[in-house]
């Protein structure tokens, strides 16, 4: 379990749940550990915190030192006091060559497991929750295993994104014997044809479901990477992951690929179909989350319009770097994310965190969109992917020419290629 103390609120992560208790609900949370018995509604409201309500009771101290430190906790400007998520980039290596990938597989790296250790210590003294390991192939890092008994012992909720290379019932029982937390097969299709067009190793994909099936590991999730040649496949994937007993389905949008380009972006029919794909398979598998990755803001922006509002809102409503995540590149420079190369060296994560200039930047993009995001009517709901910017028109900025969601501008300024709905 980790507790957060941010300003106002604390947040309790366990896994793939958390939880919020905001400050107005202190004097409940006083009760609780006291002892004493509330009204109904609080009572109720009690009971919805599930089992994290067990580990408030169990922790008297931490929860009372978290709810005192949120009073005056600073974090920077639109950011959590400290990252939520580390992303380790664990090497550059890997025996595929997957169309899309962004990743530079020719520099024959990996990340020094001290390196790593020492950040991941200091990532628990900061409260981070969740470590994200990716490469390159994860399962060619010659670390892999020790690692994730570093996470384990300190307890980081750890999850590992693989393709299936190397992965057999030996190694994914070492995983397992590891403590690993969730494990992300990438799978772009459901069919060998249809998934040729962006990623290498389907078979190896469907392998590592099967073994993942066989040994009733429960976090299995799958990573679908929405592009022009697979979006009409979505609701196959979906059934596959029936199939094979994954719970969890996540859509990636696309990023610049390791030439920078962004070739088979889906077009607007193409992405407002897969938006009524996932609302309806929602609604019909409810076994199945589906989940749209922050990164993805403008598919969730769309996805999140409701009657009364927009539920898109808040720190982690789109691109989170420097926001609510930050990584650790090969080097063992941080850098706001994977995506993003602004390499820089900081005694700790917590400096880090605190003290880039790099990372005030990102946090400050909202304050000056560009087109097409500045008279988009979605942007109030929407920080676009950073990477885009960066890689395309080498500056951070809030601009995304890929978007083809983006909406008239309620003052009704002419906009080009616009989609209404
Ligand atoms: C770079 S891979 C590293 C881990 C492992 N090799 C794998 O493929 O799962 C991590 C994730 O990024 C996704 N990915 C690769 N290139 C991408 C791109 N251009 N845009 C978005 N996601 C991409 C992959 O499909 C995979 O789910
Ligand atoms: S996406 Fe993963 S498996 Fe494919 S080439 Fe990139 S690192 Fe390798
Ligand atoms: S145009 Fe910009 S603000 Fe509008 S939906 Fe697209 S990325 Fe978001
Ligand atoms: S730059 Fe932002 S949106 Fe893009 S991949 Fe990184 S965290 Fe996600």
């Amino acid at each position: 379990m980790t507790l957060r103390a941010e300003k106002r609120f604390l947040t309790l992560l366990s896994g793939e749940e958390s939880c919020t208790v905001p400050a107005a609900r202190y004097p409940i949370v006083e009760q609780m550990l006291n002892g004493v018995l509330g009204s109904e509604v609080e009572e109720r409201w009690k009971v919805s915190l599930g089992r994290f309500a067990a580990w408030i009771r169990a922790n008297p101290e931490l929860v009372r030192n978290a709810m005192e430190r949120s009073a005056w906790v600073d974090p920077p400007k639109n950011a959590y006091a400290s990252p939520l998520l580390l992303n380790l980039e664990l090497t550059t290596r890997c025996p595929l060559r997957c169309p899309q990938c962004y990743c530079d597989l020719e520099r024959g790296k990996d990340l020094p497991l001290k390196r790593a250790v020492t950040v991941l210590k200091q990532a628990v003294a900061e409260g981070v929750g969740y470590v994200n390991l990716s490469g390159g192939e994860t399962m060619v890092y010659p670390h892999l295993y020790p690692l994730l008994e570093v996470c384990s012992g300190l307890g980081l909720d750890s999850a590992v994104a693989l393709s299936g290379w190397g992965v057999n019932r030996q190694s994914l029982r070492r995983l397992m014997d590891c403590g690993v937390g969730a494990i992300y097969v990438s799978l772009n299709g459901s069919t060998e044809e249809i998934s040729r067009t962006t990623r290498d190793g389907f078979s190896l994909a469907i392998e590592a479901l099967e073994l993942l099936a066989e040994a009733r590991f429960e976090r299995t999730a799958i990573n679908w990477v929405a592009h022009s040649a697979n979006v009409e496949d979505f609701p196959n994937v979906a059934a596959l992951c029936s199939k094979y007993g994954v719970r969890r389905l996540f859509v990636l949008g696309f990023k610049p690929d390791s030439a920078r380009r962004m070739n088979g972006v889906p077009d607007a029919r193409q992405t407002l179909a897969l938006a009524s794909d996932i609302r309806r398979l929602r609604k019909e598998t409810p076994y199945l989350s589906i989940e749209v990755e922050n990164c993805y803001s403008p598919l969730r922006a769309y996805l999140s319009r409701k009657f009364f509002g927009n539920l898109n809102v808040g720190i982690s409503k789109g691109c989170g770097a420097g926001r609510d995540g930050a990584s650790l590149d090969v080097d063992g420079n941080f850098t706001p994310c994977r995506h993003l190369e602004y390499p820089e060296n900081f005694e700790s994560l917590g400096d880090y965190w605190r003290d880039s200039p790099v990372l005030r930047t990102l946090r400050e993009v909202e304050d000056r969109p560009e087109a097409p995001c500045d008279i988009c009517g979605l942007s109030a709901n929407c920080l676009c992917c950073m990477a885009v910017s960066a890689k395309l028109l080498g500056r951070l900025v809030k601009a995304n020419e890929y978007c083809f969601l983006r909406k008239e501008p309620l003052d009704g300024t002419k906009m080009e290629k616009v989609h209404s709905f």
